[in-house]
């Protein structure tokens, strides 16, 4: 017996379980398929993309990394966007953080943790911007309102991106949102951050 053994029984009874509803699920889905979404989330254990939205696999094309970032150099970020505009056609684009946000966290504090750190920075960029808002809040509320800030500046991010550019000017469909999850009662909010 491996340690992992669970991981594999789980997956049975998972596949199993959308075979009994629905004999054909993975052979159609094995052929195409045709996400409406785009997510970009935080790789945070407590946000699981398809589970938040209740959708089954093949609904939404995903990419996490640590805090929800969109950095204008960040060829996998882009790689992700521009395969779900361009050959996908998706139509939405979500930028999902949430709020307590270990990447927030850190980069609101003065430790050091590594490599990490020049990741973080771009969140520093983020809380630098924002500082006479920020000022005045107690740490939990910086927290809070910088992971919503940190949310706002990536949907810029998105917009800017020369993938969202050249769609919108070939006159594509192409929505940009900006939501945070609250991780401590499971509800989703739209930052009304939407841009058409
Ligand atoms: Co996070």
């Amino acid at each position: 017996m491996g340690d992992l053994d669970h991981l594999f029984e789980n997956n049975k009874k998972w596949a199993k379980g959308l075979l009994d509803g629905e004999p054909e699920f993975f052979s159609k889905l094995s052929k195409q398929q045709n996400p409406k979404y785009l997510w970009i989330g935080c790789a945070d254990s407590r946000v699981p993309a398809n589970q938040i939205v209740d959708l089954p696999p093949g609904e939404v094309f995903v990419h996490r990394n640590i805090a929800n970032m969109v950095v204008h150099t960040d060829f996998n970020c882009l790689s992700v966007m521009q395969y779900a505009v361009e050959v996908l056609n998706i139509d939405h684009i979500i930028v999902c953080g949430h709020y307590g946000c270990g990447g927030i966290a850190s980069a609101m504090g003065s430790d050091d943790h590594g490599l990490i750190d020049n990741w973080l920075r771009h969140i520093k960029d983020v809380e630098r911007f924002n500082v006479d808002e920020l000022r005045g809040l107690s740490e939990q509320e910086q927290l809070n309102r910088l992971c919503e800030l940190n949310v706002v500046e990536q949907v810029t991010n998105v917009c800017n991106t020369t993938i969202v550019r050249d769609a919108r000017r070939a006159g594509e469909n192409l929505s940009v949102h900006g939501w945070i999850y609250d991780i401590g009662n499971g509800i989703l909010k739209d930052l009304q951050q939407t841009s058409k």
